[in-house]
């Protein structure tokens, strides 16, 4: 009786659709209820553990015998193992070989492309091109699909606002709004709109949750926020990816409010599962239930699973501890028949929505995988996208290049290093498909221009000795090109920075060139804000390429020839130095906001509050003009939004592409609000001289946040509208909120 009231539960939180995926038919959820009926203890543990194959690990390996695990039927999942064939025959195993033959569900971490690599997720969000950014996870997703994975680690929707952090770069950046965006456009693209379709994924939001906010940028240290913070800043790229329709989440290894978030009872179950009504399952990061012993919370590995799988954990990521421990809890009574009975329901679930169940080997065929993989298509979509993340810092008129007749001097460490380009989580990427900067612009140069080449010195390390040939290079040529920044393993995970400036003496190199009287144009690629204020000063253009992926080299060079303009904006601030940190452009104003002839103001004494490069800047080859902006009326409310617009025209002599920004700040609130915060943005694209229009709405909804009470509205009175390229540069009206009563939308 009490088993039937569990299924009857956990139906009703099934049928409950999110986005507009396919559900479980009636007949499909009977079948899994009659397979849940025949499995023993053992085999629905099964179903709740993860384990790497031997393909390629992220930590410590706590287990080789994954195949025995396979036929004993003690194991429903296995990440790190891909390709077609690879996979078809651990698929083998699990269908043909085990008593009850449930299909196995494959997961990598496909984060951005799978053979064909993308810009870094982080400088694909620079695109700000939420359709770019779902085509790029599409082509990810097939390439997965063919190559016999099911699940994708992806999309990583942790706000952080500490460059020191190396996982901002798998990130969308600082911003809930625009983070909130891209998470929905990626979960799309995974998915599309139909999981059993052989070119999808199943996505997992990742990591759930504040785990960009580990304190000093240092990776798995403490998180401690208010829940206010945590409810307007970092949970709302969640709550978009489970309104996209996601099927995972991904718990993180940071505690919060005391709590490791593996066995975060309010996190997993009173805000995912309650309040959200999420219906798909939530697996461990790497090991996180082991590590709540260390965080201190536990004695031993069965405490940690029992809080665990009581706090709302469904899958157990390479930790081995439901597989070791859960049966004995669930002797002792520590845990239930029918917790575990709905973590293994959750998980068939999305088995079946897979279509695993009908055809075991579909996600598994060499042809495809043959025709998918690095696919003409793809290689230009990549390029396309890699153009479309590019931010150009600075350009005091020397690019673009001309293709002929030059002579360039290309410098610089990471100009011809291919296995850089590809940045970190490159999945199956491989360093020899990828086209650097040297060899593509050899390929596009025009035979009457020359290209000189010197390596001048490395990423890291003092070793000046390279300098003399690459000054020797720039003062025979006409531009010196710089490709510089990091290593592809300076960023992601457990690659954290204390300083933020260009490591080794890359930064000497671009001095001592541009000593030659040579114009410099610096190239850089990195995974993460840096501080580089004397790049700023010494270099002649800059332009942020991040890691760009498979095609980054002719991407990069169809931006530095001007075969395409470039329109990337930054989706993170980029700090003077490092004791700014954390510096984002939705602060709050304090008491005493900074005057900068008043000492007793908010302020440093050896730097100012500005950044280098604002949240939403980047320059193009051409120039933009914001008309003043309007209001529709002096007022709004609950029934009548109000429209704000303003013309923008393009001043320059070549077709360029906008990103019109809204920003909007509630004047006076029942709490603190933040001086601006990001509502909308546009992209439009203008040829010379043409002028457009751009219309935003503002709804009571736009505005509402929690309230001193920590109820969820709006309230009325002031606010200012602001518009324009970046959150700097901005133009503003005011407008007011009329209502009598505060509201609950
Ligand atoms: C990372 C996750 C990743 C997992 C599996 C962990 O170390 O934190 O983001 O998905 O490994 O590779």
């Amino acid at each position: 009786m009490r088993f039937l009231c569990t299924i009857i539960l956990v139906l009703g939180v099934w049928y409950t659709p999110q986005a507009q995926l396919p559900e479980l038919t009636d007949e499909q959820a009977k079948q899994i209820e009659e397979l849940l009926d025949d499995m023993t203890t053992e085999e629905k543990i099964g179903q709740l553990t993860l384990f790497t194959s031997d393909w390629d690990v992220t930590g410590p390996t706590l287990r080789g015998n994954y195949k025995e695990d396979i036929l004993a039927g003690k194991v429903g999942a296995i990440f790190n193992a891909h390709t077609a064939d690879y996979n078809r025959e651990l698929q083998r195993m699990s269908v043909e070989e085990t008593r009850l033959g449930i299909p196995l569900l494959f997961g990598y971490d496909v984060i951005h492309g799978y053979k064909t690599i993308f810009p870094i997720s982080l400088g694909e969000s620079a695109s700000w091109d939420l359709e770019a950014i779902e085509e790029s996870a599409q082509v990810a997703a097939a390439e997965a699909a063919a190559a016999g994975l099911h699940w994708t680690f992806a999309p990583m929707v942790d706000i952080s606002r500490d460059p020191r952090w190396g996982r901002i770069s798998e990130g969308a950046g600082e911003d809930p709004y625009l983070g909130s965006r891209i998470a929905e456009a990626r979960v799309r693209g995974f998915q599309g709109d139909d999981l059993a379709a052989t070119n999808t994924l199943i996505a997992c939001a990742k990591h759930f949750a504040a785990y960009g906010a580990a304190q000093a940028g240092r990776d798995y240290h403490t998180v401690d926020m208010s829940e206010r913070v945590l409810r307007h800043d970092f949970l709302p790229p969640f709550k978009a990816a489970l309104d996209a329709g996601v099927q995972s989440f991904m718990t993180a290894f940071n505690e919060l409010f005391g709590v490791p978030a593996s066995g975060s009872h309010y996190l997993l179950t009173e805000i995912l599962r309650d309040e959200w009504g999420f219906n798909g399952f939530v697996v461990t990061d790497y090991t996180s239930i082991n590590e709540m012993i260390p965080h201190g919370v536990v004695a031993d590995e069965k405490e940690a699973g029992e809080l665990a799988l009581t706090a709302g954990v469904d899958m157990d990521m390479q930790g081995a501890v439901f597989y070791n421990h859960l049966r004995q809890s669930l002797k002792e009574g520590k845990v239930t028949e029918a917790q575990i009975d709905q973590a293994v329901m959750r998980i068939l679930r999305v088995k079946m929505l897979l279509g695993l169940f009908d055809d075991p080997y579909r996600y598994s065929d060499v042809q495809r995988q043959e025709e998918t993989i690095l696919a003409e298509a793809h290689l230009e979509k990549a390029r396309e996208v890699a153009r479309k993340s590019m931010v150009l810092l600075k350009n005091n008129g020397v690019l673009p290049l001309s293709k002929s007749g030059q002579k360039i001097a290309l410098i610089g460490p990471l100009a011809d290093s291919q296995a850089d380009l590809l940045g970190s989580w490159h999945a199956a990427g491989s360093a020899e498909d990828a086209i650097t900067l040297k060899t593509a612009l050899e390929d596009m140069l025009a035979p009457s221009s020359t290209l000189l080449h010197a390596r001048g010195c490395e990423v890291e390390g003092e070793d000046r000795s390279g300098f003399p040939e690459a000054l020797a290079a720039a003062r025979q040529a006409d531009v010196a090109v710089l490709a510089v920044g990091e290593n592809w393993w300076m960023s992601g995970e457990a690659a954290s920075r204390s300083e933020l400036d260009l490591p080794g003496v890359q930064l000497e190199l671009i001095k001592a060139i541009k000593e030659t009287g040579t114009p410099v144009v610096v190239v850089l690629m990195n995974g993460r804000p840096l501080a580089i204020p004397e790049v700023d000063e010494t270099a002649d253009a800059i332009l942020e390429t991040w890691f760009a992926g498979t095609m980054g080299g002719p991407a990069i060079a169809d931006i530095i020839l001007g075969d395409a303009n470039p329109s990337g904006r930054l989706p993170v601030t980029f700090p003077r130095n490092v004791g700014q940190v954390p510096l984002y452009y939705s602060m709050k104003n304090t008491g005493r906001p900074m005057e900068p002839n008043n000492k007793y103001t908010t302020k440093y004494l050896d730097v100012p509050n500005t950044p280098l490069y604002p949240f939403g800047y980047g320059l193009g080859y051409t120039t933009f003009e914001y008309g003043e902006p309007s209001a529709s009326a002096e007022t709004f409310s609950e029934k009548n939004p109000v429209e704000f617009s303003v013309k923008v025209r393009n001043t320059g002599d070549r077709a360029g592409r906008e990103t019109v920004q809204f920003y909007v700040r509630d004047l006076v609130g029942s709490v603190t609000r933040p001086v601006l915060q990001l509502k909308g943005f546009r992209q439009i694209d203008l040829e010379p001289g043409e002028t457009k229009t751009v219309t935003f709405t503002l709804t009571t909804d736009d505005v509402a946040f929690y309230r001193r009470d920590m109820s969820y509205g709006w309230e009325p009175g002031d606010f200012e509208l602001f518009v324009g390229p970046n959150a700097q540069d901005l133009q503003s009206v005011r407008v007011e909120l009329t209502s009598n009563k505060k509201s609950n939308p």
